[in-house]
């Protein structure tokens, strides 16, 4: 069936993501992010990606209590931060999230970072928020293949998403592979290179063959590829404009000339040397 803005994944635990987010890191705490989230739920975005290190999750919950929506349609997404890992320090970093959300529970909770040392213990955690109905659904970021495996092997709760950065000048297919044969959902984040790859001449031309801009084909390369979108805007036409990538599909040809530009770019941290 053809994606659209209402598509969503079936996560392994059987809760179900939306396929298009909005990423809210560095947009300011309160009016700003109540402003983009609640723009961006009127553009058909349902999905919301924030964590606690943001600082924004209060405008984050407020626009979700003041939207009218049903909770229910909405996918609220936080992450626990690396000064919280540990299993007490992970419940109470927990409840404070949902206490500055205003909300009972999130549909995902992400270890946002695979802290060497105390990852076991945050996950038993995390089995146990998820048990307790306080996440929907959990899962990690910016973990690598080893730090997974590692998980795999002191528990039976298979984290649902892998949180990872995602584009075609960073397209990590061996752990995509990996995670998507152990039924782990994969969601890209720094889609839009953080802005800074969007005047790739290569891009322009692609868009342009399109009729569509760069972020727009950047946002479609990842969902034909079967992945999560969360690119940030807090600008009210940027938001739309990313929310327009379900009338057009890219052909075969040029997700290969796409999938031919992957250089390794990283555009915050590297997890891939965390012990
Ligand atoms: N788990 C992690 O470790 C991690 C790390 C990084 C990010 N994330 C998540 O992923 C989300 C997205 O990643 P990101 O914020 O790093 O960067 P991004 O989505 O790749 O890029 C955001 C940048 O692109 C600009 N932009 C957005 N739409 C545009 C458009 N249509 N035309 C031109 N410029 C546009 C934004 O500016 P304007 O706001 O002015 O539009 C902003 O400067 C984050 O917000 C966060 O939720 C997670």
């Amino acid at each position: 069936m053809a994606l659209s803005i209402d598509s969503r994944v079936k996560l392994n635990n059987g809760v179900e993501m939306p396929v298009l987010g909005l990423g809210v890191w560095q947009i300011p705490s309160g009016g700003p992010t109540t402003r983009a989230v609640t723009e961006a739920f009127a553009s058909g975005y349902r999905l919301i990606d924030t964590a606690r290190i943001y600082g924004n999750e209060e405008g984050v919950g407020r626009a979700v209590r003041e939207s009218g929506l049903p909770r229910d349609d909405i996918f609220v997404t936080t992450k626990l931060w690396n000064s919280d890992h540990g299993y007490d320090a992970a419940l109470r970093a927990c409840e404070a999230s949902l206490k500055r959300l205003g909300l009972p529970h999130v549909d995902l909770y992400l270890i946002h970072w695979p802290v060497s040392g105390s990852r076991k213990e945050t996950w038993r955690a995390m089995e146990h928020l998820l048990k307790e109905g306080k996440a929907r659904s959990v899962g990690v970021s910016n973990f690598m293949i080893q730090h997974i495996e590692e998980l795999l092997v002191s528990s039976n709760v298979v984290p649902s998403v892998n949180q990872i950065e995602l584009s075609p000048f960073l397209h990590q297919r061996e752990l995509i592979d990996y995670c998507t044969k152990r039924g782990i959902a994969v969601e890209a984040y720094s889609p839009l290179t953080q802005g800074r790859r969007l005047g790739d001449k290569r891009l322009v031309a692609v868009a342009k063959k399109y009729a569509k801009t760069v972020p727009q084909i950047l946002i479609r390369w990842g969902l034909e590829h079967g992945l999560i979108e969360i690119p940030k805007s807090d600008r009210e036409d940027h938001i739309r404009e990313n929310a327009a990538v379900f009338d057009f599909e890219i052909r075969s040809e040029e997700m290969r000339f796409l999938d031919s530009m992957s250089e390794d770019l990283r555009m915050s941290w590297d997890p891939t040397r965390v012990p």
